[in-house]
């Protein structure tokens, strides 16, 4: 899918649908006005009854002497509650319905830009909302879909040049950076192994000139990873670790981490068969730091940014690890495994490690780690942990500036204790009961006194049912790191 720049009015776009924004509430807006018309006042008519402007509406209104036949009229909800997140989900439904309707070429004018939006920021997110909408993954099948392969953003107005054309590349990298997210998630586990996933990295590293280096079996045996060599022993294909980087020349590194289980089993604590479906998705933390590196590697960001991948498959061969091994990770930390299913925090605790001997500023970890996350905050918000409030807020920020939701969640001294092991220095899991923080906290132990924050998107990275945006991965997480690295 392509992203377009149409410097000329949306009368002058030549597509096969326009995308006319419409409130709830006040006057139309330009593209509206614009489009009421060239339908012959249908537009007015039908405003208040049939179409009322409210988000999730997406009306088709046949266009008479437009480059486009038809208009999608896309409902905003009211000037009041109008920001980011509405502009983003607005665009992202009409570009759905236009997935439906076949339609190949749709045009996006200005989003409206009332107060607290700027018109950069209504263009991007128009254009990211639109191309999460147009998405689809088919690879694999012989019908393709006829969706949007070209999104444009139509920009009448001379003075909102300069503006159309920031926005138009900041939102081209971001959404190269969430497909190739989106892409590896849904990608099912046969074809992502280990070495797959990791050859499909350094791929797009090599293409994009991004900085990286894998970190083999051998060298992880050599170096005593003992986490992540665990976990992995019970594949057939050993685990690696792949370390990107973007040094913008500036200021201290910042530290990414994802967790990159390519399936998920559950190990020899075996995964009943409906917990273990969707488990190609647990390697979503990877790869949304993936995503983000290349979106922030395309912006030439100024920072200076390592991403961290720690990717193993969890099975039950011959030599897989057992409950009750006691395992030394690569801190020198001993963990007696108390479940073969917590797999993520053991490979996660290393690159944490890495990441420290790196003497990183920050570090931001990401992992569908726990069912527990999912049972307390739902599909809509993933589970903020932090050791440092100013860090934690960053994120937080970051991700509204995203409209992507966090809710932070608690890290309590009870927590630790949950983790005691009669046996090694800690045990991996406590009891059910909080188990969304006592992973947290065992991961809080690697991460030591480095500002960190963990993000659990257990119940964030992938619908298995199919919402309003379709089966399979959200991208979710990819905009909020890249906002953040841009530090705004
Ligand atoms: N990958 C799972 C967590 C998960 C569950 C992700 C549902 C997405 C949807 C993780 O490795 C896991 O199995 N966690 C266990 C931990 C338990 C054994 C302490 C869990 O949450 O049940
Ligand atoms: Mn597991
Ligand atoms: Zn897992």
């Amino acid at each position: 899918m392509e992203l377009l720049l149409h410097l000329g009015t949306f009368e002058s776009y030549t597509g096969d649908a326009v995308v006319v924004p419409v409130f709830s509430d006040g006057e139309l807006t330009p593209a509206g006005e614009g489009a009421n018309r060239l339908s012959g006042g249908a537009l007015a008519r039908l405003r208040g009854k049939a179409f009322r402007g409210t988000i999730g509406e997406v009306l088709p209104l046949p266009l008479e002497g437009a480059g486009a036949p038809l208009a999608l009229v896309v409902g905003l909800g009211t000037r009041a509650d109008f920001g980011y997140a509405q502009a983003k989900q607005a665009a992202a439904l009409a570009a759905r319905r236009a997935q439906q309707m076949h339609l190949a070429r749709i045009g996006l004018p200005p989003f409206g830009a009332p107060d607290g939006l700027g018109p950069q920021q209504a263009m991007e997110a128009a254009l990211l909302g639109a191309a999460s909408g147009a998405y689809r993954f088919d690879r694999y099948q012989k019908e393709k879909g006829e969706g949007p392969t070209a999104i444009s953003l139509i920009c009448g107005r001379p003075d909102g040049e300069a503006a159309a054309r920031a926005a138009h590349s900041a939102a081209a990298a971001i959404a190269a950076g969430v497909e190739t997210t989106r892409d590896l998630i849904n990608m099912p586990p046969n074809e992502k192994l280990p070495e797959k996933l990791v050859a499909a990295v350094e791929a797009m590293a090599r293409a994009e000139g991004l900085d990286c280096r894998t970190i083999g079996h051998a060298e992880l045996e050599k170096m005593g990873a003992g986490g992540i060599l665990a976990v992995g022993r019970g594949s057939a294909h050993p685990p690696a670790i792949v370390v990107l980087r973007h040094d913008g020349g500036k200021g201290p590194w910042h530290g990414f981490l994802g967790k990159g289980m390519t399936f998920d089993s559950g190990g020899i604590d075996l995964k009943p068969a409906p917990g273990m479906l969707w488990m190609k998705s647990d390697m979503s933390g990877a790869g949304t730091v993936v995503g983000a590196m290349r979106a922030i590697h395309r912006l030439n960001l100024p920072g200076r940014f390592i991403g961290v991948l720690s990717i193993a498959e969890n099975m039950t061969g011959a030599d897989a690890y057992r409950p009750s091994d006691v395992l030394k990770m690569l801190s020198g930390t001993t963990v007696e495994v108390s479940n073969t299913d917590a797999e993520g925090r053991l490979v996660l605790a290393d690159g944490l490690e890495l990441l420290r001997r790196e003497k990183v500023a920050d570090i931001t970890d990401l992992a569908t780690l726990t069912g527990a996350i999912v049972v307390a905050l739902g599909a809509h918000r993933a589970g903020l942990f932090s050791n440092d409030d100013a860090h934690a807020q960053t994120l937080i920020s970051a991700g509204e500036q995203a409209a992507e939701r966090y809710w932070r969640m608690p890290l309590d001294p009870e927590h630790k204790e949950a983790l005691k092991s009669p046996t090694a220095d800690i045990k991996s899991t406590g009891s059910r009961e909080g188990g969304a923080s006592t992973a947290a906290e065992f991961l809080h132990h690697f991460a030591g006194d480095t500002p960190w924050v963990h993000l659990d998107i257990a119940g964030t990275a992938f619908n298995g049912e199919s919402g309003p945006l379709g089966h399979g991965a959200t991208g979710f997480g990819v905009e909020t790191l890249v906002r953040f690295a841009q530090g705004g």
